[in-house]
C-alpha cells in the first residue's frame, strides 16, 4: 500500500488544481465509508497491547474482531486485488521485516511508476491522529481503499476486485464472519478488514521498552548513555520524537536539505509557512527502515545524526530546535546505539503478521 499523492507532475498551478479536484472527489466517493456498518460488538481485547500502551483506539464504525483481523490479514497479501493480479497488495511495499514500510526510497506499484515519497511505517498506525508524511489522511480506512483504484498503486477496479473474491473459495464466508450474513467481498469492506489488519501492528517491546520496565540488562553502556542524550537539552530530540510512539504527531521542518521542492504540509493547508514541513515519524524500528526522510534522501542513521549535528540546512521554515549540537564522536555512536535498541525484534518476525495465504 503507497497511500501518498503522485504528486511529481504537480509543478504549476494547473496541475495542482487538477489534482486537488480529484482528490476532493476521491474522498467524497468513499463518503460510504463513514457510516456505521459492522454488526459485531466491541472485541477489543484481540490486540494485545505491550506495557506502557494504552488500549488501542477502535473505531466505532469499524470494531476490531478476530474475523475481520483473519481476513484483512489474507486481503493484506492478497494478489487478486492488484490490477493484473501479480502484485501482492499492500504487502508489496509493506513489509513486515522493514516495519511495514519499504526498503526502497520510491516504491513502485501497479504501473511501475516510482512513487515520490518515502513509505511510513504503518506501526502503531492505530493509534495515530494524522496519517502520511503531510496529515493528509486520518482513518486507516480510507487509505486502504483508495490504494486499491489509484493507478499507481493497485489500480483495481470495484467490479472486477468483486468478482474475483467471489470466485475464490472461502472468501465469500469470509466476509459473511466477518461484517454480517449480507455482506459481499466488495471493496469496502476489503478496505475495512485490511484497515482492522493493520491495527494490530502495535510494536512496543525493544531492548528499550524492556529497559524502561526494569530489564536494566535490556541495553549497554552506550544505549544508555544515548537514551540520556536523545531525553537532553543537549539535543532536544524528545522534544518532537516524543512518547511512547517518538512522535508529537506534529509538522516540523528539518531543513534536510536547502531546496525544498516537495513542500509536505503546505499542500495541505495552503500556508506559506507550512512549506517544507513534515510530520514527525516515529523513531520505534528506525534501523530496519532505511532509507530515511520523507524524500529517502539520507541513507544511514550515522548520517542522519550527523545531520542533527550539524543543525540542517538553511529553509526559511527550519525548526528553532534545529541547531548544531556539537556532539562528539562517542556521543554520535551513544545516540545510534540507542536508536538501534529501539528495535523490536519480536515483532519484526511474528508469525501472527506474516502471509497466511503462503501457508496453505
Ligand atoms: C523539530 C522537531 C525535531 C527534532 C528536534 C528532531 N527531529 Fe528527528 N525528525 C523530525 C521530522 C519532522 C522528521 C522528518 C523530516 C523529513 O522527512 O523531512 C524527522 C526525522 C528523523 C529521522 C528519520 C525517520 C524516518 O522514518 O525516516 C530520525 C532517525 C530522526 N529524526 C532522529 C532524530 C534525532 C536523533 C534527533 C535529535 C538529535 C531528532 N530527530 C530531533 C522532527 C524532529
Amino acid at each position: 500500500m503507497k497511500p501518498y499523492i503522485n504528486i511529481r507532475n504537480i509543478q504549476n498551478k494547473t496541475a495542482l488544481v487538477l489534482t486537488l479536484i480529484y482528490f476532493t472527489l476521491l474522498l467524497s466517493c468513499n463518503t460510504a465509508l463513514n457510516t456505521p456498518q459492522s454488526r459485531n460488538s466491541s472485541n477489543n481485547e484481540n490486540i494485545s497491547v505491550p506495557q506502557g500502551f494504552p488500549p488501542v483506539p477502535e473505531p466505532p464504525d469499524n470494531p476490531i474482531t478476530l474475523e475481520k483481523i483473519e481476513l484483512g490479514r489474507r486481503l493484506f497479501y492478497e494478489k487478486k486485488l492488484s490490477k493484473n493480479g501479480d502484485m501482492p497488495s499492500c504487502s508489496h511495499c509493506m513489509k513486515q521485516e522493514n516495519a511495514f514500510a519499504d526498503n526502497t526510497n520510491f516504491s513502485k506499484g501497479n504501473n511501475n511508476e516510482p512513487e515520490y515519497r518515502r513509505n511510513m511505517s504503518l506501526i502503531n498506525a492505530a493509534y495515530r491522529k494524522n496519517l502520511f508524511w503531510d496529515g493528509r489522511g486520518k482513518a486507516i480506512e480510507q487509505p486502504a481503499y483508495r490504494s486499491l483504484f489509484l493507478p499507481f498503486i493497485l489500480g483495481s477496479d470495484t467490479n472486477v476486485l468483486q468478482k474475483r473474491l467471489e470466485e475464490t473459495p472461502d472468501y465469500p464466508e469470509m466476509f459473511r464472519k466477518a461484517f454480517g450474513k449480507d455482506a459481499k467481498p466488495s471493496a469496502y469492506y476489503v478496505s475495512k478488514a485490511i484497515a482492522t489488519f493493520v491495527r494490530t501492528f502495535i510494536s512496543g517491546n525493544s531492548a528499550y521498552d524492556k529497559y524502561i520496565h526494569g530489564d536494566s540488562s535490556a541495553m549497554d553502556k552506550s544505549a544508555i548513555s544515548g537514551k540520556e542524550l536523545f531525553f537532553s537539552d543537549k539535543t532536544k530530540c524528545s522534544r518532537c520524537h516524543s512518547g511512547f510512539l517518538f512522535t508529537d504527531g506534529l509538522f516540523h521542518n528539518t531543513a534536510i536539505t536547502a531546496h525544498y521542492f516537495d513542500f509536505g504540509r503546505y499542500y495541505i493547508t495552503g500556508k506559506n509557512n507550512d512549506k517544507g514541513k513534515f510530520l514527525t515519524p516515529t523513531l520505534r524500528n528506525i534501523e530496519v527502515r532505511k532509507p530515511y526522510m520523507h524524500d529517502g534522501s539520507i541513507l544511514s542513521l550515522e548520517e542522519v545524526i550527523e545531520h542533527y549535528n550539524n543543525g540542517g540546512k538553511n529553509w526559511y521554515t527550519k525548526d528553532t530546535l534545529i541547531k548544531p549540537l556539537n556532539l562528539t564522536v562517542q556521543d554520535k555512536k551513544d545516540l545510534l546505539s540507542f536508536l538501534k535498541s529501539l528495535t523490536d525484534h519480536e515483532f519484526l518476525s511474528n508469525p501472527k503478521y506474516k502471509n497466511p495465504n503462503s501457508m496453505r
